[in-house]
């Protein structure tokens, strides 16, 4: 284990410049985004969008997103008008509303804590009684971190030949102390969507509550159907559904953090709510996890989203589609490498029986490529934005050669493992 030596705290007060070029200096070895070199992390469409987003979050620095009702009515106000651009784009019901998040892990903790309350209001509240969410193999691990803090039990079940939700092994893991059902669209290992439609049966029979984490796709998979590509429906269009979370910040190309959670009516809202009042600074409401939230990040969504509209979208989706088509394309004609799914947005897992992915993720790496993988099957994992449109020939250049070499018993300079955070 290498030890991190402890720095002191800074003794004296330096200037901007020398602050700036110890950042340069610091952050010389990271990967270079901007390169396409990341396979996660960032997401981009084009350099106006990126601008529009940057300048409205430093015009709205300082404010706080807290004080949208109180203070920065400005700010309040636009957090309304993209949380109905949301409500629209899901065709929710009218009583339906949502919050505005710093993030999917947020959005999915908020869903979760209203499905618990609403089984609770339901079912009653027994001492000993542990609840249970069931939930697809592919759900993000947001979820276990929600159960971990709210005690509740996960039961995860196998998919389907296609690697979406098995739904009839979903059907056979619950119990009277199930509180939620979950699907994704899609899910992040293998880019699939789930089938909403079927689960969103299953909730209506059986009376418990449905999330879709649609945090990848929610903001964009739309505009692939309005453009009228086949991609499944996810929304409140299926009555089963009762709560939608979708990240602003990933394929809203919106700037971090930005996410939002949608639930089908009123009463749901109030249930994600958390109120306090017995401090004594009086009532504490918010519909959020976190109270102090960046007013930057609301006003830049409201931003990015008035200026893309659904021309700029559906311009973003015909080409993440067209990429999208022509990485499958290149990578399945490497001998031995398939796609173990057929993506239903930008994001492709791939592998081989034929030789180990993990080596050729090493080679990439040796060559400046950030290496994201897949444990169950073991193989490579893209979640491609515009970024990585303009780097299709460097990558797939750069994947022959590391095959190559793997197949000629090259061992990878870099050891890399399917890790997160
Ligand atoms: C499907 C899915 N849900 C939820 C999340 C969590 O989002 P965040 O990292 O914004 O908390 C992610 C992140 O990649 C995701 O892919």
């Amino acid at each position: 284990m290498t030890l991190h030596k402890r720095r002191q705290f800074p003794s004296h007060g330096q200037k901007w410049d020398d602050l700036q070029s110890r950042m340069r200096e610091v952050t010389r070895a990271d990967t270079d985004w901007r390169r396409g070199r990341t396979p996660l992390f960032v997401f981009f469409n084009d350099q106006e969008t990126y601008e529009v987003g940057r300048n409205a979050f430093f015009n709205f620095f300082t404010e706080n997103a807290l004080g949208g009702g109180r203070a920065f009515f400005g700010i309040g106000q636009m957090e309304k008008e993209v949380i109905d651009c949301g409500l629209d784009l899901f065709h929710a019901p009218s009583d339906a509303g949502g919050a505005f998040t710093n993030g999917g892990t947020e959005s999915i903790f908020l869903a979760v804590k209203a499905a618990r309350d609403f089984h609770r209001a339901r079912h009653g509240r027994q001492r000993g009684r542990q609840l249970n969410i069931v939930m697809p193999d592919t759900a993000h691990a947001a979820f276990d971190k929600s159960a971990d803090v709210m005690d509740l039990e996960l039961r995860r079940a196998p998919l389907d030949a296609s690697r979406r939700a098995d739904v009839e092994a979903m059907r056979r893991l619950i119990d009277d102390n199930t509180m939620l059902l979950v699907g994704s669209a899609p899910c992040y290992p293998h880019g699939v969507t789930d089938p909403v439609e079927a689960i969103s049966d299953l909730a209506m029979e059986t009376g418990i509550w449905l999330h879709v984490d649609a945090c990848v796709g929610g903001w964009i998979l739309p505009f692939f159907k309005r453009n009228g590509r086949d991609v499944p429906d996810f929304d409140f269009r299926f009555p089963g559904v009762r709560s939608i979370s979708a990240d602003l910040h990933k394929f809203g190309f919106c700037p971090k953090p930005a996410s939002t959670v949608f639930y089908r009516d009123q009463t749901d809202i109030e249930r994600a709510m958390f109120v306090a009042d017995a401090w004594p600074s009086g009532t504490f409401r918010t519909k959020t996890l976190a109270g102090t939230r960046p007013a930057g990040s609301v006003a830049a969504a409201w931003a990015v989203l008035h200026h893309l509209g659904d021309e700029g979208y559906r311009q973003a989706a015909h080409r993440l589609a067209s990429m999208t088509d022509a990485y499958v394309k290149d990578i399945e004609s490497i001998g031995g490498m398939k796609l173990w799914a057929r993506p239903d947005m930008s994001i492709i897992n791939f592998g081989s029986d034929d030789y180990d992915m993990n080596a050729v993720a090493g080679r990439m790496a040796g060559r400046g490529w950030l290496p994201a993988l897949t444990r169950r099957p073991k193989g490579m994992h893209l979640m491609m934005s515009l970024l990585h449109e303009p780097v299709q020939a460097d990558f797939m250049a750069d994947l022959r050669t590391s095959v190559s070499e793997v197949k000629n018993g090259q061992t990878p300079q870099t050891q890399v493992q399917a890790t997160y955070g």
